[in-house]
């Protein structure tokens, strides 16, 4: 059964400017006007502010700021409503509670959201700064069953839809530096890190984390990252909606997902890629434990690989590593 809170925040975010009345909300929890005032109390204590005009109702007049369950659910569109979602104050890293979780038996997939994140994690072993400063931490975890090679794909296939939705959202065309880096222009936004546990061949337990930059201040950032930096909030000139935002990124997530793992991306996974990728012609090195390799990028291939068209013309195929554009 859906928390009557829920239910309440639903009605109210979905008629933003007007206002709904007690016996309306009352009709629709199956409870009497008094029942309805209880609860609306109890969201009062949470932070939530209405408007309350006799004869004419209630209106959402505040928000509690920040990462709020109650409001990311509200958010859900209702093919996920029934998502398991986790949302924590504070968390070593969103990928090592999934993680946790997976192995504690939790049913996948589930989403793992905090606030801040103590030992934030990024590819490399590199440090993720994840403050409590309006910014995105979360990992989602899925018992894929698909053997390994499947894989190969996939952080790209969840990148290029991240990328469309933020495109949708925010009204600004954002790009992937392969593998996985979100970025606007020369900027850094977003990036993803997925882990996973093989088990007789078969993918068991993966962790698919992302780390995105939504409301920080330009300031809130430790200045070698600042520079190299932005968040979405920069780009566009005001504050997002987080909790909606989350709600549509757990949604795009979750569908990519299935269509992953049904075999069912590989229509539009070159397209999307292709429309996102900001590596495709452009003089690029690449860095392999000590090896350096330069040449102009010349998109993937259907594994994933990154092509590279060195100074004898021919490309050559790269699964790992990291890219770096040079001027020019
Ligand atoms: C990178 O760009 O190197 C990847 C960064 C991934 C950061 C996210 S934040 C949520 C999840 N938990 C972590 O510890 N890391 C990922």
């Amino acid at each position: 059964m859906t928390a009557p809170e829920l239910v309440i925040l639903r009605e109210l975010l979905a008629r933003p400017s007007d206002f709904v009345s007690g016996s309306a909300l009352a009709g629709k929890l199956g409870m009497s006007r008094v029942g309805v005032w209880q609860h609306m109390r109890r969201l009062r204590a949470q932070g939530f502010g209405f408007d309350a005009v006799r004869s004419r109702g209630y209106r959402l007049a505040r928000q509690p700021p920040g990462l709020n369950l109650l409001l990311v659910q509200a958010h859900l569109r209702p093919r996920f409503r029934r998502a398991d979602v986790l949302c924590l104050a504070e968390v070593d890293s969103t990928n090592d509670e999934a993680e946790r979780q997976l192995a504690a038996g939790r049913r996948a997939p589930f989403v793992v959201l905090a606030r801040r994140q103590t030992l934030g994690r990024g590819r490399f072993g590199r440090i993720w700064h994840s403050a409590d400063n309006g910014n995105l931490y979360a990992s989602f975890a899925f018992r894929p069953r698909l053997e390994p090679g499947r894989m190969q794909t996939f952080t790209l296939w969840m990148g290029a839809n991240l990328c469309e939705l933020v495109a949708n959202f925010c009204r600004v065309e954002p790009g992937i530096i392969w593998p996985n880096d979100l970025y606007f222009g020369d900027r850094k936004f977003g990036g993803m890190l997925t882990e996973a546990r093989v088990d007789a061949d078969q993918i068991r337990d993966l962790v698919f984390g992302l780390g995105l930059n939504v409301n920080s201040p330009p300031g809130s950032l430790p200045p070698p990252i600042a520079a190299r930096a932005t968040a979405l909030a920069d780009r566009i000139g005001r504050r997002l909606d987080f909790n909606r935002l989350t709600a549509a990124i757990i949604g795009r997530v979750l569908s990519a997902y299935e269509l992953f793992v049904e075999d069912a991306h590989r229509d539009t996974f070159a397209d999307l890629w292709n429309r996102f990728d900001l590596l495709r012609g452009r003089p690029v090195t690449l860095a392999q434990g000590g090896r350096r390799i330069t040449g102009v990028a010349g998109g993937i291939d259907d594994e994933g690989s990154l092509l590279i068209r060195g100074a004898n013309g021919r490309p050559q195929r790269f699964r790992a590593g990291e890219v770096t554009l040079e001027p020019g």
